[in-house]
């Protein structure tokens, strides 16, 4: 029923999501992953839809229910994630990335299950596409919003991040405080400067970050 009363500020807006990990495969049966549950990605995708938006919700493998309304592609390592973002991305007004993607995926990856034996394996990994800068350069971006997670100097981390990347806004979280918690406590940076959002559920924060990116995307959107 508190979905019913949230204001509909992103009425008519399109918005594009990215949430959960992604997995990088190893071989037939193993991969490396981050730890993400998808949970904040999941209830920011809600707000948006509580606050009115068309929202796609490009999700890496994660056990949380879809939230309302919202169109969800499934997908598995950072390669797929960026591929459906390029195919998503027209006609999106605001792009939200909070997946935690792999930085990294395996160059020597084996077709069939390796065989274990008494010798040191070695994986080479090779950087993955950054998915987020590569929208937020564009030509005419979408209005992007990022997530940075930080296990130490959240603000100073977060700010390079932010201008590195080239974003309106950034929401800084530290790892040891969000990672798989029903709670989350963030700070948002934009050209303002620091927004320090009360700790509470992940809906909450999410439904204030969304009230935040919306004031923001009034001024500088058409
Ligand atoms: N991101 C992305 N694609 C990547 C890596 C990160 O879209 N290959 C996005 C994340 O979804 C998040 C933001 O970029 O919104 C920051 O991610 P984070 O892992 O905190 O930063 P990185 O730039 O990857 O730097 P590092 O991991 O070294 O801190
Ligand atoms: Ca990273």
């Amino acid at each position: 029923l508190e979905a019913f009363f949230q204001p509909k500020l992103l009425a008519g807006r399109r918005v594009l999501l990215t949430a959960g990990p992604t997995f990088e495969r190893i071989d037939a049966v193993r991969g490396i992953t981050n730890s993400s549950s998808g949970k904040m990605g999941f209830a920011v995708a809600r707000a948006a839809w509580e606050a009115g938006a068309d929202v796609t919700l490009i999700a890496g493998e994660t056990a949380q229910p879809t939230p309302p309304d919202c169109r969800r592609i499934d997908v598995r390592s950072a390669q797929d994630m960026l591929a459906a973002v390029e195919r998503e991305l027209d006609g999106t007004d605001i792009f939200i990335a909070v997946a935690a993607v792999a930085d990294y995926y395996v160059l020597n990856q084996s077709e069939h299950k390796i065989k274990k034996d008494a010798h040191i394996l070695t994986l080479e990994l090779a950087p993955n596409p950054d998915i987020l800068a590569s929208v937020a350069c564009r030509d005419n971006p979408p209005f992007c919003v990022g997530f940075a997670a930080e296990s130490e100097n959240l603000l100073e981390y977060a700010d390079a991040k932010r201008r590195r990347k080239q974003l309106p806004l950034l929401v800084a979280n530290l790892v040891q405080q969000a990672m798989g918690a029903d709670d989350n406590e963030v700070i948002l940076l934009d050209d303002a400067g620091e927004h320090r959002l009360p700790r509470g559920p992940k809906l909450a924060v999410a439904r204030q970050l969304v009230a935040h990116l919306a004031g923001l995307y009034a001024q500088c959107g058409p």
